[in-house]
């Protein structure tokens, strides 16, 4: 006979794991990433820092941040045979299906199953994936454009060298306008964890079962595609496109989403936790501003996108239901002005996310948590015996 079993559908009170990562309040809209604020994180820190800290636990001194640049550099190339995969794609493939594949096939050409119990080997496999994904999430978007890949610099940062990987164009030079290079830096800090989303919960019970990291990474890139979870921030530009064809109607959008009969959703806003503003919604709005003001872009997609916000918190169903804008609200107009095509929102959100997800496959590995496999309520038919197939 079981215990007693707590029927949760989408775990909504259920909380699977104990964990030191990442705090997240969600009546008081705060999120802090081991302890630091995230306002804080995402004016004065980096996206390799918070890898940092997120892996390690700890800011790093200036030479554990050199060291650590040092070793991710050493793995920012991809073997050739990959790219046979690659070229095996049609270019109308959505990124997200290449980069989970890719990021499987990965494990074929790094079959030493990560060591666990070594710190060393755990660190390894980490700087591997952290070199690596950038490279294969460039893939996505140059294949998508037909152009060829390009190959790392390493006289450039991390960001610097993502953006150089998805814009160098054959015989010209790329500007690296710091404009850009900070706003993409910092989209990627705000998405770099968020205790046990959907797609973090996938990798931690994937992995929980034993399997690599790359299979469980690559499990978790696929959750993450989802329009309910990441996808969202390619359905919001979506959605506010098809606003403005419909001549700016927020209103209109706004009776469909409250339609129990029509599917739409306001995409972009509600979150699971957040039952306040999502803090990262805040800051990346005001970078939104700071973005499209500094490069000069006066995107009417933006206008449509503060009009329907405003039409939403004002409105007696959004807000009896604690709806608000969350995360992929605003990120896709930011991505839009950085000349980042819509379909590519969500491996840009899966750049962010990785360190998290691998810092939180790590804690799960090192702390020994039990394989995941969760009970039902069983509603089907009572016991019956067979009956031969003459007899039916
Ligand atoms: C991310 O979990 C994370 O931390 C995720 C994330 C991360 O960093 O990893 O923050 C990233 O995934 C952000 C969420 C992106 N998704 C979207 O923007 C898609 C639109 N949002 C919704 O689908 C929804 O709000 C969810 C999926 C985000 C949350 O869904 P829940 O918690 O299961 O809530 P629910 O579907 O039960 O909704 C509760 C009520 C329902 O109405 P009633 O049945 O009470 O009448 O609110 C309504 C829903 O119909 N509702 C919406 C709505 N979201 C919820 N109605 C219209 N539009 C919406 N967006």
């Amino acid at each position: 006979k079981t215990g007693l079993i707590t029927f949760d559908p989408g775990y909504k009170n259920t909380g699977a794991c104990e964990s030191k990562i990442t705090f997240l309040d969600g009546e008081e809209g705060k999120l802090l990433y081991r302890g630091y604020p995230i306002e804080q994180i995402a004016e004065k820190s980096s996206f390799v820092e918070v890898m940092y800290l997120l892996l390690k636990g700890e800011l790093p001194t200036q030479a554990e941040l050199d060291q650590f640049n040092k070793d991710i550099a050493e793995y920012n190339y991809v073997t050739e045979d990959l790219v046979k995969i690659l070229d095996a794609f049609p270019s109308s493939a959505h990124p997200m299906g290449m980069l989970s594949s890719l990021t499987s096939a990965l494990s074929a050409f790094n079959p030493k199953c990560v060591n666990v119990h070594s710190p060393d080997d755990m660190y390894k496999a980490a700087v591997t994936l952290l070199g690596k994904f950038p490279v294969l999430a460039s893939w996505t978007q140059r294949k998508s454009k037909g152009l060829p890949i390009n190959y790392s610099n390493d006289e450039l940062g991390y960001v610097e060298n993502f953006y150089h990987l998805l814009f160098k164009k054959p015989g010209k030079d790329l500007e690296l306008n710091p404009v850009i290079i900070d706003a993409l830096d910092k989209l990627l800090i705000l998405h770099a964890d968020h205790e046990q989303n959907c797609s973090t919960s996938t990798v931690r019970l994937v992995g929980s079962s034993h399997a690599g990291l790359f299979a469980s990474i690559s499990a978790g890139i696929s959750a993450l595609w989802g329009p309910l979870h990441g996808g969202a921030n390619q359905a919001v530009l979506e959605m506010l496109d098809a606003i403005q064809a419909d001549g700016g109607n927020v209103e209109k959008y706004l009776e469909k989403a409250k339609d129990k009969n029509d599917p739409f959703r306001l995409m972009g806003f509600g979150h699971r936790v957040y039952k306040n503003f999502d803090p990262r919604a805040k800051i990346i709005k005001v970078a939104c501003d700071n973005v499209l003001e500094q490069l000069g872009i006066n995107d009417p997609i933006l206008d449509i996108a503060k009009k329907l916000e405003r039409a939403a918190l004002e409105d007696d169903y959004f807000k009896s239901r604690n709806l608000y804008p969350n995360v992929d609200f605003y990120s896709g107009i930011i991505y839009k002005a950085l000349d980042i095509p819509t379909e590519m929102f969500t491996v840009m959100f899966a750049v962010g996310r990785l360190p998290g997800w691998i810092a939180q496959w790590m804690e799960m590995r090192e702390t020994n948590q039990p394989i995941g496999r969760p009970r039902q309520l069983y509603t089907g038919s009572p016991a019956r015996d067979y009956v031969e197939i003459s007899k039916r």
